[in-house]
């Protein structure tokens, strides 16, 4: 793999102008999005979208999200149906990702769709993102910053520890403010499926269309490959649900707690879900960082982004040494 010496620059004007350069020469930039972190690179690319893979050392069989301008961009890649038009309508920008039936003539790396027929879309909200949209022109496959198998980066500094070496440019934006990554909702069956929750709830995608299911984790053929149970793992073991602290445990708390030291962590004091997601992935660095016997993980409710911190946690607890040989992870 090829070495840089890797920059953190700012996301003012000069800052989106290079990234934008970077990306049109077929460089990685490290960016921030709403939801979390992103290695982008031209989706057009084979090479470029080889590189993704390597630098995060991903399984070649877990697609990657194409994140496109607007909505015309992305029906250029995929066949809108008029669910999709409708979703996109009241969710872009933001973090819902579609997945959709691919063009044939659709201008993106076999690559990204990893040997499906199908395409990831999805319209960033954040202003940096979109800003480097336009000025890259490009339709950019950005997946999670982070190597494969480890927790997302929500701050410029997370990508730096996952990638410096690996990676030239890392354009920082400040804290990545949803905290856990997109819903993942697959348009392709006969009945929508969430593939993976986030910001955008079953509840809100109902508003639009009726009842949405979430697709069950033991299908034969996951329909997404990265739904793997062992995923945004930190080395120090979980232990969900937790209502005490052995001795040798940090403890990641949720609501009142008055208990407070260096191996403690409070997702959100005054129990919001939406917060404890903002909080999650970086509490989870810090408490990983202590090198304790494992962090004990107070309960935390199943409401609104709830949904998906639990999902990230109960992957975060699956021991990696359950993973298949060829360490599946995305
Ligand atoms: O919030 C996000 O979505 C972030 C930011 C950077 O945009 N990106 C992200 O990408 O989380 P990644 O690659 O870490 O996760 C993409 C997920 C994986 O679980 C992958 O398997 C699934 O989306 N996926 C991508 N393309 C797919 C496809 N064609 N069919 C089914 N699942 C797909
Ligand atoms: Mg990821």
């Amino acid at each position: 793999m090829q070495h840089f010496d890797t920059e953190i620059i700012g996301a003012g004007g000069p800052g989106i102008s290079r990234a934008a350069e970077a990306l049109r020469a077929g460089q990685l930039v490290g960016l921030p999005t709403e939801t979390v972190y992103g290695l982008a690179g031209d989706a057009t690319r084979d090479v470029t979208v080889a590189a993704i893979f390597a630098v995060k050392e991903r399984p070649r069989f877990n697609p990657l999200i194409v994140h496109v301008a607007d909505a015309t961009a992305a029906d250029r890649l995929v066949q809108f149906d008029r669910r999709a038009e409708a979703l996109a309508e009241t969710f872009w920008p933001g973090p819902l990702t579609l997945i959709l039936p691919r063009r044939s003539e659709a201008p993106v790396s076999l690559l990204v769709s990893a040997g499906l027929d199908t395409v990831a879309v999805r319209v960033p909200s954040h202003p940096v993102a979109r800003a480097v949209l336009q000025a890259a022109g490009l339709p950019l496959a950005a997946p999670s910053a982070n190597r494969s198998g480890a927790v997302s980066p929500t701050d410029p500094r997370h990508v730096y520890e996952e990638l410096a070496g690996r990676i030239p440019l890392i354009l920082a934006g400040g804290r990545a403010d949803v905290g856990v990554e997109s819903t993942v909702l697959d348009l392709t069956g006969s009945e929508p499926a969430i593939l993976r929750p986030g910001a955008v709830s079953a509840e809100d995608l109902a508003a639009v269309f009726g009842a949405v299911g979430f697709a069950a984790d033991t299908d034969a053929q996951p329909r997404s490959p990265g739904r793997l149970p062992s995923h945004y793992a930190p080395a120090t073991p979980l232990r969900l649900d937790a209502r005490d602290v052995a001795q040798n445990e940090a403890l990641l708390t949720f609501g009142p707690d008055l208990r407070k030291g260096d191996h403690i962590r409070n997702l959100s004091e005054k129990g919001d879900p939406a917060e404890a997601a903002a909080n999650l992935f970086a509490m989870l660095r810090e408490l990983d960082r202590l090198n304790l016997g494992g962090i004990a993980v107070s309960p935390i409710p199943e409401t609104g982004l709830g949904v998906a911190v639990n999902d990230r946690l109960r992957r975060a607890a699956t021991p990696r040494h359950s993973l298949p040989a060829d360490g599946t992870a995305g």
